[in-house]
């Protein structure tokens, strides 16, 4: 998705705004831009393609000023193209701008039949032509802005700029953005990785704030002109923990640091010995009232959601609707004001859990998140947050943001089968020891990286896989095949094994690896059979389960044993073989693994 950065401060602008740019580029982009004031003049440079070849045309000292904005742009309106690529410059003001317009075409057939003239095809355009429609009936700059932005319909961060005046406001709507909190100099961003090398205080701007800075000073008005007040927070990520620490990617850094990360998720939220858990951050409404949890994400989140139906009905008899978020709002959901919406998200940011939150909101639901970035939407609009203490995910395919959100999950649930008295606390007790080995374990599995490597090598020339597992391990399967066609780009399948015998059955043969996932659990006896069934029609197994002993695992092609575990802690530990798996080939392939085509980190737009 589209990345803004700017700076407003005494040192030249262009290099810091040129690194911060870099750093964001692992949200997805396919053009980048920049403006710098200087005495009076903006100057701007925009190239369509990586943040390197506009790096190469304006830092060599040409573009001096000490104040000025940066984007990469990720295309919604309009192909990827230098004309389209932001800022976009309408008189004398520059706009840089991440969301969507979604009345831009009206306002553009306002503005044109007005006399002025459009450049590009992108939404973003309208803006500085507003900004300077409202000038030309005299109103002053801050105002002329607030004026614009009450007109926009849909989501916005903006940076903008004007000439003769050395002043850069920043404003937003559905769209983050954050100010960075310098010695006497600030930073705005739409994600905290850009300048955390910078500082680590930051203010969370929310929905309508506008932002001055001006003579290194900020001033924090709304869009009816009103100051309003923000805290400046400190966060714990620092920028170690933004880099990538000697790995090739930061995919791989990331599937590394999982028994860290679910180390850190679990920390001061389990007690041992009381046999409880922790979780004082959120007060929950009745428990006994809730008639059903609703567990909505996109992409990855949405897997862990599915877990979340497995471990929430399994154990608290709670029925449980999972739903992507994109379908959610428009089937106008039966949701009651007893019931429990739960949103999942490793941004925060993601339009379409945003709205299914608000739409869970608007039913009288109480909603909660569980998400990775302090400070985000979601983090901040839900009834209450779990925050799941990844530290900061760089890679777009997502790894530890996911088994981080599992462990979340699973403690939730031992947390609400205590209040409801499903739980004891020797039960409890029993769990937390279980969960609490999981981060060991993650690490065995992790040093059989080699042969894991050594198996992409194998397979890396398939055209198609086959993914199967059947119930927890299901949406195990759903997520790996994810993962490999996301950034491999090979086309990978992923079905409930029980389906199997449905249709996927006519595409066995020898060319077609099937990836089966199959602890020894309450399903393995079936899963066997249908493996049986593909060994029968010549199909190729990859096997990951926790029995080496069964006779399968003596027949399949490939076999990768995981420790055991409880079944709802099962698909952390079968999810790591499938992330390197998937890695492995994708590096194979040479495929751009922390930036695969066309997708974004953090999905924006709906
Ligand atoms: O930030 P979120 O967890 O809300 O993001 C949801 C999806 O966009 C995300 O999981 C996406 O599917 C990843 N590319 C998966 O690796």
């Amino acid at each position: 998705m589209c990345g803004i950065v700017g700076y407003e401060g005494n040192r030249e602008a262009c290099d810091i705004l040129i690194e911060a740019l870099k750093r964001l580029e692992y949200r997805g982009y396919d053009s980048a831009g920049i403006a710098i004031w200087d005495n009076g003049a903006i100057k701007v440079e925009r190239r369509k393609g990586k943040v390197e070849e506009l790096r190469k045309i304006v830092c060599d000292g040409t573009f001096r000023g000490q104040i000025g904005l940066a984007h990469t742009r990720w295309a919604t309106h309009g192909v990827p193209s230098e004309r389209n690529a932001h800022p976009h410059k309408a008189g004398n003001v520059v706009v840089v701008h991440n969301g969507i317009i979604e009345n831009y075409m009206e306002l553009k057939n306002r503005l044109k039949e007005k006399g002025q003239e459009f450049l590009s095809d992108t939404d973003t355009e309208v803006i500085p032509h507003l900004i300077i429609d409202h000038m030309n009936d005299g109103m002053n700059f801050i105002d002329a802005v607030r004026m614009t932005l009450k007109e926009l319909k849909g989501s916005y961060a903006l940076g903008i700029l004007k000439e003769d005046e050395r002043i850069l406001i920043a404003a937003r709507k559905e769209s983050p953005l954050i100010v960075g909190i310098g010695d006497g100099e600030y930073f705005i961003a739409s994600d905290a990785p850009a300048i955390i090398n910078r500082t680590n205080k930051f203010i969370f701007l929310e929905d309508n704030d506008i932002v001055i800075l001006q003579n290194n000073t900020l001033k924090l008005i709304n869009i009816d002109g009103e100051t309003v007040e923000r805290a400046i927070q400190r966060v714990q990520w620092t920028d170690a923990m933004a880099e990538k620490g000697g790995y090739k990617h930061f995919m791989l850094k990331e599937i590394f640091e999982q028994p860290r990360a679910i180390s850190d998720t679990l920390l001061g939220r389990i007690k041992e010995e009381e046999g409880e858990i922790n979780f004082d951050e959120i007060a929950l409404p009745d428990i006994r009232k809730i008639q059903k949890i609703w567990m909505v994400a996109c992409g990855t989140s949405y897997h862990a959601c599915m877990i979340g139906k497995h471990v929430f009905e399994a154990n608290l008899r709670i029925p449980v609707e999972t739903d992507i978020a994109s379908e959610f709002r428009y089937r106008d959901p039966i949701i009651s004001e007893d019931d429990l919406l739960i949103v999942v998200s490793q941004s925060g940011e993601t339009a379409d859990t945003i709205a299914a939150m608000k739409e869970g909101k608007r039913k009288g639901a109480f909603t909660l998140s569980i998400c990775n970035v302090l400070g985000s939407t979601l983090a901040r609009d839900a009834d209450g947050v779990i925050f799941t203490h990844a530290g900061p995910e760089i890679g777009v395919a997502s790894t530890k943001a996911f088994t981080t959100q599992v462990s979340v999950i699973f403690m939730l649930m031992l947390f609400m089968g205590k209040k409801l008295d499903i739980l004891n606390n020797q039960d409890i007790r029993k769990h937390i020891l279980e969960i609490k080995r999981i981060p060991h374990k993650l690490q065995t599995i992790l040093e059989m990286a080699p042969s894991i490597e050594e198996a992409a090598r194998k397979y890396m020339s398939c055209k198609d896989f086959l993914y199967l597992g059947r119930g927890i391990q299901f949406p195990t399967v759903l997520e790996g095949a994810l993962k490999l066609k996301e950034i491999s780009y090979i086309h990978a399948e992923a079905y409930a094994a029980g389906e199997m015998k449905h249709g996927p059955i006519a595409l066995i043969d020898e060319n077609m690896p099937i990836v089966f996932v199959s602890p020894n659990d309450q399903t393995y006896k079936k899963t066997c059979s249908n493996m049986e069934e593909v060994t029968a029609r010549r199909g190729r197994i990859i096997l990951i389960t926790d029995d080496k002993n069964h006779e399968m695992s003596k027949r399949v092609d490939t076999l990768f044993v995981v420790p055991d575990t409880i079944y709802e802690l099962q698909p952390i530990l079968s999810m790591a073989p499938l992330q390197l798996f998937a890695y492995y080939i994708a590096n194979f392939l040479g495929t751009d693994v922390d930036q695969p085509r066309n997708l974004a980190k953090s999905v924006t737009v709906e």
